[in-house]
């Protein structure tokens, strides 16, 4: 008895396929414009990290870290992992490279895969690809709002709506230790009510108790202390001033003062974007990120100010698969298809390819093919309007068949003359 091997890809991870690049490549090309609007240079770190990066970067008692990461020893003893986020490479990268002696801010943005253990669910896979903007080297909170309005920029570029701007600010070294001293005796007082993984939460990390999902957890969180009311007046300042700029720039924003990100490195300002819709909402958002000041520094650079943000492609791809779902179906319709009947055409037609590419003259071929009526049948198909016909008579004569696809009529070309015939066709 036989068993049949069913090879898939890894749970949570999946293939993308011609129909689903149409719109990444929507995404990146939209992604690219306002990166060279706004001077961004593009990086691409390494797939893999030294896992350390992200043990200090994001927190040891982050999901992220203790439950999501794809960690492993390689044969000489490194401890590596999968990149779950950008954020972290990007500052290690800014230290290797000493991006400190460039101008300041240096701009940068990238477009790649990350990876995450998490449950597999609508919206949360273990690979999925983000965008990311990061300006790292200044202080001023006006930029915190240029890089909310860049992503929702892009999301605008790319038609998405409704969405709104969820913001907070979660303070920082001097203010935000002495908040969470306040939110954690109020939460062991609540303790019962609690969830499991709340109870634990609040040793190691409380402020995540505020964005739990669970709903008893969320009605302890509704009388919480509220963060704002804690900031320290340099906090208070900047995050007034990032929402000034948001109201110039008619941003609409919702102050959330619950929303505090599952990664340890924010300071002060944190966002997030979330279409409106009931699958956007299930979906969830859309883009996260924020200030991180202290990044640099915990990865053994000198402190550098730094503020950014990255999208999720997956979740904006199936909004808009929705929202354009003739958009995977419009590839480019071939005007031309060569066929070939015999050994020697087939040799030749190889060349005659060649030839057309060196013109940009787009042919649709199947070279694999013998018989020319199924080379035609595939013509029509494809909706060619004219078909070339090279058999062996015409390698020997020097000529090639052009037949209208529509009326059926053919007429005979020399070789040498049927780059300029087709031009003049397909112009
Ligand atoms: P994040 O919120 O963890 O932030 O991820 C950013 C976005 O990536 C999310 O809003 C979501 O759209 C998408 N995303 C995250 N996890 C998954 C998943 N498992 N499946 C599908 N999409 C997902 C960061 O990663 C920070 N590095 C952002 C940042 C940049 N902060 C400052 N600079």
């Amino acid at each position: 008895m036989s068993s049949k091997i069913k090879f898939q890809t890894p749970s949570g991870m999946h293939d993308i396929l011609e129909e689903d690049f149409v719109y990444f490549d929507k995404i990146l090309d939209a992604v690219k414009e306002i990166a060279n609007f706004y001077h961004f240079q593009r990086i691409e770190t390494p797939i893999l990290e030294n896992a350390e990066i992200f043990i200090r970067g994001i927190g040891l008692n982050t999901d992220v870290v203790e439950k999501e990461m794809f960690v492993f020893k390689t044969k000489g003893g490194d401890v590596l992992t999968l990149r779950p986020e950008g954020t972290a490479p990007i500052a290690r990268a800014f230290i290797q490279h000493s991006m400190q002696n460039l101008p300041q801010p240096v701009k940068l943005w990238y477009f790649g895969p990350f990876f995450r253990y998490e449950r597999p669910q609508l919206g949360r896979h273990r690979q999925f690809w983000q965008f990311g903007f990061e300006t790292v080297g200044e202080k001023d909170p006006i930029l915190d709002a240029q890089i909310i309005q860049i992503f929702y920029s892009i999301l605008q570029e790319l038609k998405i709506s409704p969405v709104v701007v969820k913001i907070n600010s979660i303070g920082d070294r001097f203010c935000r230790p002495y908040y969470k001293k306040v939110l954690k005796s109020y939460l062991i007082s609540k303790k019962e009510s609690l969830c499991a993984d709340c109870r634990r939460r609040i040793v190691q990390n409380p402020l995540r108790v505020l964005d739990c999902k669970e709903e008893k957890c969320q009605r302890i969180v509704a009388e919480a202390p509220n963060i704002l009311d804690y900031l320290c007046e340099e906090c208070k300042k900047h995050f007034k001033e990032v929402l000034e700029a948001l109201e110039e720039l008619k941003l609409p924003y919702q102050l959330d003062s619950k929303l505090v990100r599952g990664l340890d490195y924010y300071t002060k300002t944190v966002f997030e974007i979330v279409e409106e819709s009931e699958k956007g909402k299930a979906l969830g958002a859309l883009v996260g990120g924020g200030r991180y000041d202290g990044l640099i520094k915990s990865l053994g650079g000198k402190e550098t100010p730094a503020v950014g943000g990255a999208g999720g492609v997956e979740r904006i791809v199936a909004l808009l698969k929705d929202k354009f779902p003739h958009l995977a179906k419009k590839g480019k319709k071939p005007i031309l298809f060569f066929a070939q009947l015999g050994p020697l055409a087939k040799k030749k037609a190889l060349v005659l390819l060649e030839t057309f590419r060196k013109e940009k003259i787009p042919v649709f071929e199947s070279l694999g093919k013998d018989s020319l009526k199924a080379q035609l049948r595939l013509a029509s198909k494809v909706n060619a309007k004219y078909a070339l016909i090279l058999g062996q008579k015409e390698v020997i004569e020097g000529n090639i068949i052009l037949r209208d696809m529509m009326t059926g009529t053919q007429e005979i070309i020399p070789l040498e003359k049927l780059i300029k015939v087709i031009k003049n066709k397909i112009k």
